[in-house]
């Protein structure tokens, strides 16, 4: 496996869900029957796909590696991406509030949906294309084939761990709801 690039086709679903995100919190109206129900499906991939399985690869075992050969994990692009990730999940919190929050939704409520979602999917989109284009290149280019086949070999361990393995088949169908929405 090549762990980048397992890294880069989840970031291809991640963008696709934050393009439904995106055009479903632009398209709330008001009246809406299923709109928590919808938003706390969001709330869940997210939480599932994009921080447990996604940004766990990355914190545990990419950026770890990283830290290991001589990144800093308090300045510079490591720091950067730890503190997006953070950033995301006091984000992720606000939405799954809402979500939870007793119909229907009042003005002020509607508004700050709207406000958290996009300020999510454009965190993300922004963080995505910073790893694809400056923190993987970096990875590359100063980590070994040893270290590759070492991170390859506990992404796999990572995947099929009893949790994140039962996550992934839990939240496979909720994808493809999302993707087609
Ligand atoms: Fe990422």
């Amino acid at each position: 496996m090549n762990p980048i690039q397992v890294l880069m086709d989840e970031h291809q679903r991640i963008e696709s869900v934050m393009k439904r995100l995106s055009s479903w919190s632009r398209g709330l109206a008001g009246g809406e029957q299923d709109a928590r129900s919808e938003l706390a499906e969001f709330v869940e991939f997210i939480q599932s796909f994009t921080d447990t399985l996604h940004h766990g690869k990355e914190e545990e075992i990419l950026f770890a590696t990283m830290v290991e050969r001589g990144f800093s994990r308090q300045q510079g692009p490591i720091a950067v991406m730890l503190s997006e990730h953070a950033e995301g999940r006091a984000l992720t919190a606000t939405l799954r509030v809402l979500s939870e929050c007793p119909a229907p939704w009042t003005e002020e409520e509607r508004s700050k949906v709207v406000r958290a979602s996009r300020a999510f999917v454009d965190l993300l989109v922004a963080h995505i294309e910073k790893e694809d284009q400056i923190l993987y290149p970096m990875a590359e280019s100063r980590l070994s084939d040893t270290d590759w086949d070492e991170i390859g070999r506990r992404f796999e361990l990572f995947e099929s761990d009893a949790k994140n393995a039962e996550l992934r088949r839990k939240i496979a169908p909720l994808i493809t709801r999302l993707e087609g929405r």
